[in-house]
């Protein structure tokens, strides 16, 4: 594979994900490719091609704002706009494999936009009747956050104890394992940008 920023960070990421279940990657992306993605999201957003995202699975699937509040829309391999973020996480994916040989075959992605207000509230990413998601990865799109914005990505960790928060600052990358890593999202003061992707092994 060639030389590539995302497969720079692969050997940190998987030790951290053997050990740990989770971890975060500051600057993932140049400034200048995430505020790219997050203009892409807003434009979106302004056009209504953002949908309320679902809980669920088949008869179950039903929209409950009080659990989840954000607004969805898949990346696409043909949109030029979505291309690099999906080359970015298909590096990452190539260098997770090669560490991990965990046998990832497939990329998929949304952005995600969070009204003021919105969380979705703790969590699996992984379906109780669907095991194929593997690696959960959140890339934050979001200008100069602080503390006080709120919008923490909340991670319970499988080793239990306190619960880490992590700011969804922009360029911001966190990790996690889709079986086993319970999280949520607390309610922003502000809209909340990100793109939230699953490596999948079927
Ligand atoms: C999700 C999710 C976390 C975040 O989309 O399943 O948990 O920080 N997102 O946006
Ligand atoms: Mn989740």
């Amino acid at each position: 594979m060639p030389a590539d920023s995302a497969d720079a960070h692969a050997a940190r990421i998987a030790a951290a994900l053997a050990a740990d279940g989770w971890c975060v990657v500051d600057d993932w992306l140049p400034d200048a490719a995430w505020r790219a993605l997050a203009d892409a999201c807003r434009r979106h957003a302004a056009a209504g091609a953002l949908a309320p995202a679902a809980i669920g699975r088949g008869a179950a699937r039903h929209h409950d704002p009080a659990v989840r509040g954000d607004h969805t829309r898949w990346l696409q391999a043909d949109d030029p706009a979505d291309a690099p973020a999906l080359h970015a996480l298909d590096a990452l994916r190539a260098g997770l494999n090669h560490e991990l040989f965990l046998g990832l075959r497939r990329t998929e992605a949304h952005y995600a936009r969070y009204p003021p207000g919105a969380g979705y509230a703790r969590h699996r990413d992984r379906f109780r009747d669907d095991d194929a998601r593997v690696v959960s990865l959140v890339l934050y799109l979001n200008e100069a956050w602080s503390d006080a914005d709120g919008g923490a990505l909340r991670i319970f960790a499988p080793d239990g104890d306190t619960p880490h928060d992590v700011l969804p600052i922009g360029g911001r990358l966190a990790v996690f394992r889709a079986a086993d890593v319970e999280h949520e999202v607390r309610a922003a003061r502000r809209e909340r940008l990100s793109i939230a992707a699953w490596l999948r092994r079927d």
